[in-house]
């Protein structure tokens, strides 16, 4: 458990009314065309065979890098592969640093309100998570539910060992029984849904603002693809990273103990480990840059120098230019009218969110409405 910090508290905006037909400001953020392949978020993929780290298949870690290092223009690589044994670790470690403030506010706030949100969905209901973490964050929920009703709660993630940890964490929450789903997000919710009994409704958390990493039309359309799988009036517990002043922004994803550039480079380190590349670590640097326009953060490896990278099991071989960029992460930032309207128009109403008032973040509490818009 993290100490709560002195002082640390969490307000309540007041509850956002549905306003049919507003536009955000902004909106034409979201006009920009999809950039590349960034769009899958963690537990997008799964596959049959060999498994490499983190649980996805080696046949298709080897063709996402051959893909992302073959680019002509701007190389990437998929940020799904980051999370292998030593990224998680890295990653935990990244959660706890005074920099990167984002982890401790999202469970700050879901602790808060935690009594509120479940009292917004009515009984019976069942928890479902896109995504098991630590578990940490849902404690609070199942913890207010058990204290409601007998409860089953449904983490979903394709890591087996983050689902092991998550149910570990939660095992001794009365009255909540927990059922690991081990899948990409939305085949673990429409299975999730397929097993609902009749008046059962679901609250769906999907916290740590994960949907920033995808890009802004594609996160749209998850959430649209969310709703799809649910009923009118099940509910979406939704965690956005706020905007703040870019110096902030950058030190959560360039601290200076330098966790978040070993968090990154591991992603070459793993394709060493898995792939049988030949980088060398100390050639390439960690960069993280804030891009105005889109308004987001995104992570860069910088090469160092001039270098021919050998990748043998994913059979590339890919020259660099000394200061070429491999992007492998976006994080976009949110202001709370940007969350609003994007849940609107992927068929859920805003009927409430939270701040934090040491880190702006933002949870926001959607309801499913009628119709679904993407039937
Ligand atoms: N989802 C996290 C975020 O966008 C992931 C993350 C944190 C991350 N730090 C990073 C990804 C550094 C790549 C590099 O905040």
């Amino acid at each position: 458990m993290i100490p709560e910090p002195a002082g640390a508290s969490s307000h309540a905006w007041a509850a956002i009314a549905y306003r049919p037909g507003q536009r955000s400001r902004d909106n034409d953020r979201f006009g920009y065309p999809s950039c590349m392949g960034k769009q899958e978020a963690r537990g997008a993929g799964s596959g049959g065979e060999a498994r490499g780290g983190g649980g996805v298949s080696l046949r298709e870690f080897a063709a996402d890098v051959r893909a992302g290092l073959s680019k002509q223009g701007q190389r990437e690589l998929p940020s799904k592969y980051f999370y292998d044994e030593v990224g998680s670790a890295l990653f935990e470690a990244i959660s706890v640093l005074p920099e990167y403030g984002l982890t401790r506010a999202d469970e700050r706030i879901v602790r808060a309100h935690a009594d509120e949100i479940v009292s917004r969905v009515p009984s019976p209901a069942i928890v479902a998570e896109l995504g098991s973490g630590s578990g940490r964050k849902p404690r609070w929920i199942l913890g207010s539910l058990g204290r409601r009703e007998p409860a089953v709660y449904y983490p979903i993630d394709i890591s087996p060992a983050a689902l092991a940890r998550c149910e570990w964490e939660l095992s001794r929450i009365p009255s909540v029984r927990i059922i690991g789903m081990l899948n990409p997000y939305l085949e673990g919710l429409k299975e999730v849904a397929s097993r609902r009994k009749d008046g059962q409704r679901i609250l769906v958390l999907f916290l740590g603002s994960t949907i920033g990493n995808f890009d802004r039309p594609v996160g749209e359309q998850f959430l649209g693809q969310v709703r799809s799988a649910l009923l009118p009036g099940d509910a979406l517990l939704l965690g956005t990273d706020l905007e703040k002043p870019i110096p902030q922004m950058l030190a959560a994803y360039d601290d200076p103990v330098g966790v978040t550039a070993a968090f990154n480079l591991n992603l070459l380190a793993r394709i060493n480990r898995e792939l049988g590349g030949d980088f060398d670590l100390r050639c390439w640097r960690h960069a993280a840059r804030w891009d105005e326009r889109q308004r987001r953060i995104e992570m860069h490896l910088v090469s160092q120098q001039r270098q021919t990278v050998r990748i043998p099991r994913a059979g590339v071989e890919v020259s660099f230019r000394q200061d070429e960029t491999i992007w492998t992460e976006n994080s976009h930032k949110y202001t709370p009218d940007l969350v609003a309207s994007m849940a609107q128009r992927a068929g859920f109403r805003c009927e409430a969110q939270w701040s934090d008032e040491e880190w702006p973040f933002a949870e926001s509490f959607l309801i499913a409405i009628s119709p679904d818009p993407s039937r």
